[in-house]
């Protein structure tokens, strides 16, 4: 009895007792010196897997079975001491033990770390009846979006939205629009210079109508309008900026006249203002278009009666226009006994000022958050 490979042995030779069951014949002296058959050992295993709690306990009886000097690896390590004819039952005993203990062992594992995992979930849940946190959504800038709105109304006209460039050839600025070196309209548009006396920022947008003009070659009508930022030496106060803004328009093709201009204004300044607002041209005088005109809305805030937004006269003025000059539409390549053609220029912030009540138009610039919110007319969904 003190060797094991003795007993097994002679536990072999037992087997072959007939009053002792097959599965008797294996027998082992474990650890504790008690003398076990296989059977015995499945019940015991069946009843510490019964009682088993958790992933540690499952762990400890992996140690005890299966581990390098576990319970059935030591019965395997045995095999080879069983009499031959014993042999192959043994063998698979041992196996279907080992089998036994296995699928127990990982239908527990996969139970205790679903609930580990079940249990991890549960308490790390987010509690979404709490407050979010307030995210700050912000809104279009107003000038932006009047842009936005002038450009939807022209663009179902037929209107293309074109770009020009900022840094702009007095050649395109001034000469070609008419105003040559020297002339005395240069001085209301003085700006800056980028290099010598030829390279500027744009002082008006009314460059990029000379521009179009040239890609178009004199064959093409051209229906365009052009927002943009331009530049002038001011010194900024609630009505003057360096840099503003403008919208351009320009329409060349054949047989156009003013009423077309008319027209064509009146359908924005109804969209913008409202319907029951009227337009009217006064004569004025551009250097690039003839006949010239300023042109004025019927005031939308006191309906003509006389109020500080129309300075009391029923009459506000947004914008200048005109026939384009001949002059400039030969210098651009168009004949101008064929082709005809009428142009515009909005002051941008004049209308968002107009249109949404802003006295002062350096709000628009001075990024000031309080300010910029104010304009917020909640067109944007915010979430506070
Ligand atoms: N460019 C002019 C300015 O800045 C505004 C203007 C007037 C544009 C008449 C036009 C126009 O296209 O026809 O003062």
């Amino acid at each position: 009895m003190e060797n094991k490979g003795y007993l097994i042995y002679e536990v072999g030779i037992l087997g072959g007792n007939d009053k002792v069951k097959t599965n008797l014949f294996v027998l082992f002296v474990l650890k504790r010196r008690k003398i076990m058959n296989i059977e015995d050992i499945r019940k015991e295993i069946e009843k510490e897997i019964d009682a088993v709690k958790d992933l540690k306990e499952l762990n400890e009886l992996h140690v005890k079975y299966l581990s390098k000097k576990g319970i059935i690896t030591e019965l395997n390590s045995h095999i080879k001491d069983v009499p031959n004819d014993k042999k192959k039952e043994f063998g698979m005993e041992v196996n279907s033990l080992r089998t036994y203990f296995n699928e127990n062992y990982e239908r527990l594992r996969d139970k205790f770390e679903e609930e580990l995992l079940n249990s991890k979930l549960e308490s790390e849940t987010i509690d979404i009846s709490l407050p979010s946190t307030k995210v700050s959504m912000g809104s279009p800038n107003i000038l932006e979006k009047l842009i936005e709105e002038v450009e939807e109304v022209f663009m179902s006209m037929g209107y293309d939205v074109v770009d020009g460039p900022e840094v702009e050839e007095d050649k395109y600025n001034f000469e070609m629009l008419n105003i040559p070196k020297g002339h005395p309209a240069r001085d209301a548009q003085d700006t800056f210079y980028i290099e010598g006396e030829e390279i500027l920022l744009r002082s008006q947008t009314s460059p990029v109508q000379v521009r179009t003009m040239l890609k178009g070659k004199g064959e093409v009508p051209v229906r365009v309008i052009c927002p943009g930022k331009t530049y002038r030496r001011d010194d900024d106060d609630a009505t003057h900026s360096h840099q503003f803004m403008q919208i351009e328009g320009l329409l060349v093709d054949k047989d156009i006249s003013l009423a077309d201009l008319k027209g064509t204004i009146d359908v924005i300044v109804k969209k913008l203002f409202g319907k029951d607002v009227e337009t009217r041209f006064r004569p004025s005088y551009y250097q690039f278009t003839e006949p010239s005109v300023e042109v004025d809305i019927s005031c939308f805030n006191c309906k003509g009666k006389g109020c500080n937004i129309c300075k009391h006269t029923g009459w506000i003025t947004i914008a200048g226009a005109g026939m384009v000059h001949p002059n400039v539409l030969r210098m651009s390549g168009y004949d101008p006994d064929i082709w005809s053609g009428f142009a515009f220029g909005f002051g941008a912030e004049r209308m968002a000022m107009l249109k949404y009540d802003i006295n002062d138009l350096r709000v628009f610039y001075n990024t000031d958050l309080r300010e910029v919110k104010n304009f917020d007319r909640g067109e944007i969904s915010n979430n506070d």
